[in-house]
């Protein structure tokens, strides 16, 4: 397996592979892989011949005060998990290869990124649509995989494929959580051991949200609360937004059907994590 760190190098590499007819899916991530990740590629190479994995962090994503400068990174412990699960080609640029110091062109998206993670952090669906567009552009993949985990990620890369007109087939993969619940993620490293019990309150959270729909509460708003309070009794959380919105168009629903998402940020010490749940009716 190949890590190359310039556009030029994946276009030439596709290029070669097209001719030989071959299929190719692409699996974009900001890197230090876990299991998470590692499902998407597995999935990926079960579904195309050839699979290229990026890894960059992202930093058009990343607003003022983020965590973009201790983003964890570990390129070799990345590239043995993509070696391993069998994909062909690591995407590893520079910030440099993928933005001239006079960048000025965005892919923003009205409505769907309004809400939920996109209230906090009010540049980041702009920056990850404008480098998904890219890596959509640089790969040309057959098809491209993303995580639940991002619920509002996945349904704003869905809607702008759509808008937009991408020849690519959008998969979505289910969340892959540790043995106790919590949802896989590079962020967890930042959490010590005290805050990694305190986080298992969103997915606990997760299951109260669920088994309350599951007995027939259909009030989002009393969801949300009970969810609320849940967290709200963990002393090293805090609650960045609790919210039920439509799964497709990410507006507040205020009664559970459709289908609905679910999903939260939520502090733990000074790390914010996310998770969710969708509920089909
Ligand atoms: P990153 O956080 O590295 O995630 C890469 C992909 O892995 C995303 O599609 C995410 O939803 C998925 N993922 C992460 N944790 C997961 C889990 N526990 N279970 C299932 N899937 C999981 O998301 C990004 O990077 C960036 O925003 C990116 C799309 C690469 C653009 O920069």
């Amino acid at each position: 397996m190949n890590i190359v760190k310039t556009i030029s190098e994946v276009r030439n590499e596709v290029k070669n592979w097209r001719k030989q007819g071959l299929s190719v899916g692409l699996v974009p991530t900001m890197g230090y892989l876990h299991e998470g990740h590692k499902s998407l590629i597995d999935r990926a190479c079960k579904e195309n011949d050839k699979v290229v994995v990026s890894v960059f962090v992202n930093p058009t994503q990343f607003g003022p005060g983020e965590d973009l400068a201790t983003y964890p990174r570990d390129i070799q412990r990345d590239a043995a998990l993509c070696e391993d699960v069998g994909a062909a080609l690591i995407f590893n640029p520079e910030p440099e290869e993928m933005y001239f110091d006079d960048f000025h062109t965005y892919v923003t998206m009205e409505s769907l990124s309004d809400e939920l993670c996109g209230k906090t952090r009010p540049i980041h669906f702009r920056g990850v649509c404008t480098v998904v567009s890219k890596l959509f552009h640089i790969v040309a993949p057959d098809r491209a995989y993303f995580g639940q985990k991002d619920a509002q990620q996945l349904a704003i890369i869905k809607r702008m494929v759509r808008d937009l007109n991408f020849d690519i087939e959008i998969v979505g993969c289910p969340i892959v959580r540790e043995a106790d619940g919590l949802a896989k993620s590079s962020r967890n490293t930042y959490l010590n051991p005290e805050e990694r019990k305190a986080a298992l309150v969103l997915s606990k959270a997760v299951g109260l949200g669920q088994e309350l729909i599951q007995k027939g509460e259909r009030n989002a708003d009393v969801i949300v609360e009970k969810m609320k309070q849940l967290i709200e009794e963990e002393p090293l959380a805090k609650i960045d937004y609790v919210q039920a919105v439509d799964a497709i168009s990410i507006q507040p629903v205020a009664e559970i059907k459709g289908t609905v998402l679910v999903a939260m940020a939520v502090y733990i010490g000074k790390t914010r994590l996310i998770d969710n749940f969708i509920y089909e009716a």
